[in-house]
């Protein structure tokens, strides 16, 4: 019995130096000191031996059987360790190859334009309220002053979705929207998408305005020319002049018609404002004491002034875009140049 144990450690001896992985290292672990394993058999051999042996012959197979596990654990931490250097070797990361293009993401034009002009019109003061893209009738032109038969809807080429709603032609009927609801003082800009029936170089089917309205005592036109030349000289320098030209529009009396020295060309005359120096960018006027009234405004105590920034326009002076339509294509080549 001694023998066959001894015969057992030096046998596994010999074969543990011949194993080259962990495959053959397990089937060494099964062929030893698995459940029916060299020194498993052996043990239940020991029925057979005289007590007074078994003892010393069970320490010694205990010896074996510890000496063997050392030896499987020794060698399943250096293969272990062969392997994941293989690993590591394999997928090792050159830190110096060149890297896969990653795109990063802009903002739209138009919407860079829209940002720069509620930072500064938030900066002065005023609060940013949003309305319906699909408005009613009432709102759009009839509590603006503008009735149904009234000459003015023809400068607004309307798309109708019944007889009572529209796609609203300007963002105008946000100022109705928060008149009705409050009482002065009020001070307000309202961006958003607009839509006409347009579609040529310089006018696009939806476009975007800015509208901005303050109603409070003794607001005067002065008031709205002080304000709307400090928000231009804001956006496109200290040095730009400032025009305000007559004008008509039913929600507002006196009107007028802003226009900025052309940020091309300083006011010299280039392609831009067509030779003339001068850029139109927006209508304005004091609000139409009926507008306050339709909205529930008291016109004798209070009065207010506002104005309509179209966004689309300015944006292809500031990025120099030559055709309205490529800002809608979403050409991602488009938009990339611009950036
Ligand atoms: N809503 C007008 C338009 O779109 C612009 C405007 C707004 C004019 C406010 C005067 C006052 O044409």
């Amino acid at each position: 019995m001694k023998n066959k144990i001894l015969e057992i450690k030096e046998n596994s001896q010999k074969e543990i130096k011949q194993i080259e992985n962990l495959e053959q290292l397990n089937l060494f672990r099964i062929k030893y000191t698995g459940k029916s394993g060299l020194l498993t058999e052996v043990m239940r051999g020991m029925r057979d031996v005289p007590k007074e042996e078994r003892p010393m012959l069970g320490s010694l197979v205990n010896e074996v059987r510890t000496f063997i596990e050392s030896e499987i654990e020794n060698l399943e931490t250096k293969f272990n360790e062969i392997e994941l250097n293989k690993k590591l070797a394999n997928e090792k990361i050159d830190i110096t190859a060149p890297s896969k293009n990653s795109e990063t993401g802009t903002f739209h034009p138009i919407q860079r334009t829209f940002n720069k002009l509620i930072d500064a019109c938030v900066e002065m003061g005023f609060e940013v309220v949003t309305g319906p893209e699909v408005e009613l009738d009432k709102y759009n032109f009839e509590m603006l002053n503008v009735p149904k038969d009234h000459p003015a809807r023809d400068m607004q080429d309307t798309f109708y979705i019944t007889e009572d709603i529209v796609l609203r032609t300007h963002t105008s009927p946000v100022q109705a929207r928060v008149m009705e609801k409050r009482q002065p003082p009020i001070k307000i800009i309202s961006p958003g998408r607009t839509y006409r029936v347009d579609n040529d170089a310089t006018h696009s089917p939806v476009f975007h305005q800015i509208e901005g309205l303050v109603v409070d005592k003794n607001i005067s036109l002065l008031d709205l020319k002080m304000m709307l030349t400090k928000l231009l000289k804001i956006l496109f320098g200290e040095n730009t002049k400032v025009r305000f030209r007559p004008s008509y529009f039913p929600f507002t009396e006196p009107s007028v018609e802003v226009d900025v020295s052309c940020p091309n060309c300083n006011g010299e005359g280039c392609n831009l404002c067509k030779k003339t120096g001068w850029m139109e960018l927006m209508g304005a006027g004091i609000v139409n004491p009926k507008v306050l009234e339709n909205c529930g405004i008291d016109p004798k105590e209070y009065s207010g002034f506002a104005f309509g920034q179209g966004i689309d326009r300015l944006t292809m002076v500031m990025d120099k875009i030559p055709d309205m339509r490529m800002m809608f294509e979403n050409d991602i080549r488009f938009l990339k140049q611009v950036k």
